[in-house]
């Protein structure tokens, strides 16, 4: 190693969503590590997000896009960078629909620009090295560590819409709400069935990923997690926009009935996996990463409502005609249904029971309490919401709302 850090590992999409609470967790907790944001900085990438931890000793910000493979290369040469952990991706459904083209460029032309450059690079060294990195032996823990989205296994059946209360037939983990809304979950051994650009392209790269380690012996490691929210979301995704609108009093758009089912992680909790895989993880292994907690659309939605419109005292108290006083919430009003998306997957949940049985990994926080903290960090960081929501934002929003 050339420099004082013990190792020295490429984050890309650091700047993203989850991105930057799997970089700060880094950055915090391995002061020994040097910690590279790989980041193109789209539309979707903020450095305001990492603002905390910018002028840390053992964090360094690289612009750079990961179709650019000479770039990564020299980067990973200059750096002598020994993991990758592989988050940068056009990540938003919607926008795959209209413009699949990025998608594919991204998604799976960058995942494979990563994937050469790390093989270059790991076999370029000394024989030892190499012999420890693609014999399966491990000595110097190098690792290509590619995030992935549950999306790739396609919709669920929902053959129980009112909801099954537990036990499943996995086991649950400690939280409250552990409706499931059908008795299959998706496991790491299911088909990938991909419906929208987005997941199609996230599912090629993962083939691509394990193929360069059935290949080439490429130490990888693939999880497929399912919807992560929390801080420093871009306002595109159902949680942050409905709490950017409902904060607003603009209208709430529920696409088709507001029937589908997604199963929500708070993304802390995410970054937590990350970190216990990225170390503890068996190469060539997938996990599945969620939280057990499946949720309606339009459950949540109204979740958010009665928490916006209680943290901004906007709760009014009636009196039903037995007298009794009762609290409603105005900003229901709000919601509309529009059209559905097209190709909208019904019921996304994930079994997350081999995580949890082979490194002791299970989300640590209730979705209540998680989107308790949610609102209100939105709410608190109002100036991050309105930097973010300038400029290309109404365009995008009136492109994709607009006589919906
Ligand atoms: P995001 O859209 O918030 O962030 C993506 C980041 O990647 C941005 O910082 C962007 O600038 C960067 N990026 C995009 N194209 C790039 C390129 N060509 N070169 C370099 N950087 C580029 O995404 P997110 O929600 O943080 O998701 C991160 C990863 O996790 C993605 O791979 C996504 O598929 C996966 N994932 C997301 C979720 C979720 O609920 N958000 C769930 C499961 C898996
Ligand atoms: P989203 O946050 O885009 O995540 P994903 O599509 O990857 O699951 O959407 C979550 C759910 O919310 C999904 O079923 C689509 C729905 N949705 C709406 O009803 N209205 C909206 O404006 C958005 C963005 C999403």
């Amino acid at each position: 190693m050339s420099n004082q850090f013990t190792r020295n590992i490429i984050i890309t999409g650091g700047a993203g969503f989850i991105g930057n609470h799997v970089v700060r967790l880094f950055v915090n907790k391995y002061p020994e590590y040097k910690i590279i944001n790989l980041d193109k900085l789209t539309y979707a990438g903020n450095l305001a997000n990492l603002k905390d931890i910018e002028d840390k000793p053992n964090y360094k910000f690289v612009k750079m896009d990961i179709c650019d493979f000479d770039g990564v290369l020299k980067l990973m040469q200059d750096e002598h960078v020994d993991g990758i952990i592989h988050l940068a991706a056009e990540s938003h459904v919607d926008r795959s629909i209209k413009d699949p083209f990025t998608f594919a460029q991204t998604n799976v032309m960058g995942t494979l620009s990563l994937l050469q450059a790390a093989k270059a690079y790991w076999e370029s060294q000394p024989v030892p090295y190499q012999i420890s990195i693609f014999n399966s032996k491990f000595s110097i823990p190098c690792r290509f560590y590619h995030i992935s989205t549950d999306e790739v296994y396609g919709a669920l059946e929902m053959t129980h819409p009112d909801g099954i209360e537990p036990p499943f037939t996995t086991k649950a983990s400690s939280g409250k709400h552990h409706l499931a809304y059908g008795e299959k979950f998706f496991t790491e051994d299911l088909k990938y069935q991909p419906h929208s650009p987005y997941s199609a392209a996230k599912a090629s790269s993962d083939h691509f990923v394990r193929a360069f380690h059935d290949t080439f012996g490429l130490p990888t490691i693939v999880t497929n997690c399912s919807n992560n929210y929390g801080p420093y979301q871009f306002p595109e995704k159902l949680i942050p926009l409905f709490i950017n609108n409902i904060r607003h009093r603009k209208p709430l758009p529920v696409y088709g009935k507001g029937e589908n089912v997604r199963d929500w992680l708070y993304v802390e909790d995410h970054a937590r996996a990350i970190d216990l895989i990225f170390h503890k993880g068996k190469i060539a292994e997938t996990y599945n990463i969620g939280g057990f907690n499946e949720w309606k659309n339009i459950d949540i939605i109204k979740v958010l409502i009665q928490t916006v419109d209680k943290a901004l005292g906007r709760v009014k108290l009636e009196t039903t005609e037995t007298g009794e006083t009762i609290e409603t919430y105005p900003d229901m009003a709000l919601i509309t249904y529009v059209t559905d998306r097209a190709g909208h997957d019904l019921r996304y949940a994930i079994d997350s029971s081999k995580l949890q049985r082979e490194l002791g990994w299970e989300p640590s926080l209730q979705f209540e309490e998680g989107i308790e903290k949610t609102v209100r960090w939105y709410l608190d960081n109002q100036a991050w919401m309105d930097n973010v929501t300038s400029g290309d934002y109404m365009k995008y929003y009136e492109e994709m709302y607009d006589n919906r």
